[in-house]
C-alpha cells in the first residue's frame, strides 16, 4: 500500500505522518507532500524511526511524484481556524487548494481512496467530487470527508462522563462536520454492547460539547491553530480502516460520503469499508425525538454548505 499525505508539513500532516510511519502495515510506502520546503526534511526525520515503512518527502508546486501509484491520499493542506473563525471562513483559501490538489489526484492516481481533512469539510468534499466528475474519474465509493474526529471526541467525552473504558465505547456520529451538522447519536451509544443511558440534560450538554469541541481546541490554543494531534490520530485510525478494507478485511466506519441522498447529497453515516472503498452504506438506525429534530434542523445548513462547493466548481 502507498499512502500519500498532502499538507504533510502542517500541524496535522506531521503528526499524521508520524502515526502512519508507526502504524502502517509492514512494507507500506508513505509519501509526504507539502508546498513547504521543510517537507523532505520531515520525511528524513521520520525515516529514522525503525519500522518497515518507506518514507519519502516532496516539496514544491507539483505533487505528481508523491501521488504516483498511491492507494490512499489524505489531504490536510490548507489554512486552519483562529479564534472567532468559523470553519466556513476558511473557504476562500481552502477551496482553491482542494480544487488544485484534486485535479492532480484525478490525473495521477484516479483510483485512489481520497480522505479530505481540510475544512470546511462539508464543502471541500463537494468541490473534490466535482473536480473528479469533470475529469471523468469520479467514484463516489472512494471519496471521504474525514469526520472521524467527531467520533473520537464522542467516545472520549462519553467515557469520561459515564466512567467507561474509552476503547469499549461505540457511538455513531452522522450529518456533516461543523457546528449543528455534527450529530452524535447518543441514543445508540454502547459500551461492551450494552446501551449507555443519558438524562435529557446530559444529552443536550454532551451534544453541544461534541459540536463545539473543535472550537474548544481553537480557543485553548489562543491563536496557535486548531486541533492537530487528536485530528492526526483520528485520520490515522480512519486511514488504517481504509487500508484494512482495501486488503479485504471489511471494517465499520463513519465518514462523510455521497450516499443515497435521503438527507443531503453528502452525509456522514455508518459505512462498511472494503476492497472497493465504500462496500456498503448502513442505515442510521432509530433516532430519539431529540436527534430526529436535530437532524431536521441541520439539513438546511448542510445542503447550503454542499451547494457552495458545487457552485464554486460551476
Ligand atoms: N476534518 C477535521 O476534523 C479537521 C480537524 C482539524 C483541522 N482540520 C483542517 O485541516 C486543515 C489543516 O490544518 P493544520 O492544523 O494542519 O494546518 P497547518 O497550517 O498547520 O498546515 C497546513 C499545511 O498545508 C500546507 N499547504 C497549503 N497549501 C498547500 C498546497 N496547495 N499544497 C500542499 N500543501 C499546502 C501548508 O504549507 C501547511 O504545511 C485545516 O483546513 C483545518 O481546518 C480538519
Amino acid at each position: 500500500m502507498k499512502v500519500t499525505v498532502l499538507g504533510a508539513a502542517g500541524g496535522i500532516g506531521q503528526a499524521l505522518a508520524l502515526l502512519l510511519k508507526l502504524q502502517l502495515p509492514e512494507g507500506s510506502e508513505l509519501a509526504l507532500y507539502d508546498i513547504a520546503p521543510v517537507t523532505p526534511g520531515v520525511a528524513v526525520d521520520i525515516s529514522h524511526i525503525p519500522t518497515a515503512v518507506k518514507v519519502k518527502g516532496y516539496a514544491g508546486e507539483d505533487p505528481t511524484e508523491a501521488l504516483k501509484d498511491a492507494n490512499v491520499v489524505l489531504i490536510s493542506a490548507g489554512v486552519a481556524r483562529k479564534p472567532g473563525m468559523d470553519r466556513s471562513d476558511l473557504f476562500n483559501i481552502n477551496a482553491g487548494i482542494i480544487r488544485n490538489l484534486a485535479e492532480h489526484v484525478a490525473k495521477t492516481c484516479p483510483t485512489a481512496c481520497v480522505g479530505i481533512i481540510t475544512n470546511p469539510v462539508n464543502t471541500t468534499v463537494a468541490i473534490a467530487a466535482e473536480v473528479f466528475k469533470k475529469a471523468g474519474v469520479y467514484d463516489k465509493k472512494k471519496l471521504f470527508g474525514v469526520t472521524e474526529l467527531d467520533v473520537v471526541r464522542s467516545e472520549t467525552f462519553i467515557a469520561e462522563l459515564k466512567n467507561k473504558e474509552v476503547d469499549t465505547v461505540k457511538v455513531p456520529v452522522i450529518g456533516g462536520h461543523s457546528g449543528v451538522t455534527i450529530l452524535p447519536l447518543l441514543s445508540q451509544a454502547t459500551s461492551l454492547e450494552e446501551k449507555i443511558t443519558f438524562t435529557e440534560e446530559e444529552v443536550i450538554a454532551l451534544t453541544k460539547r461534541i459540536q463545539n469541541a473543535g472550537t474548544e481546541v481553537v480557543e485553548a490554543k489562543a491563536g496557535g491553530g486548531s486541533a492537530t494531534l487528536s485530528m492526526a490520530q483520528a485520520a490515522a485510525r480512519f486511514a488504517l480502516s481504509i487500508i484494512d478494507g482495501l486488503s479485504g478485511k471489511n471494517t465499520l466506519e463513519y465518514a462523510y460520503v455521497e450516499g443515497e441522498g435521503e438527507y443531503a447529497r453528502f452525509f456522514s453515516q455508518p459505512i462498511i469499508l472494503g476492497r472497493n472503498g465504500v462496500e456498503e452504506l448502513l442505515p442510521i438506525g432509530k433516532l430519539s425525538d431529540f436527534e430526529q429534530q436535530a437532524l431536521q434542523s441541520m439539513l438546511d445548513t448542510l445542503n447550503k454548505d454542499i451547494k457552495i462547493g458545487e457552485e464554486f466548481m460551476a
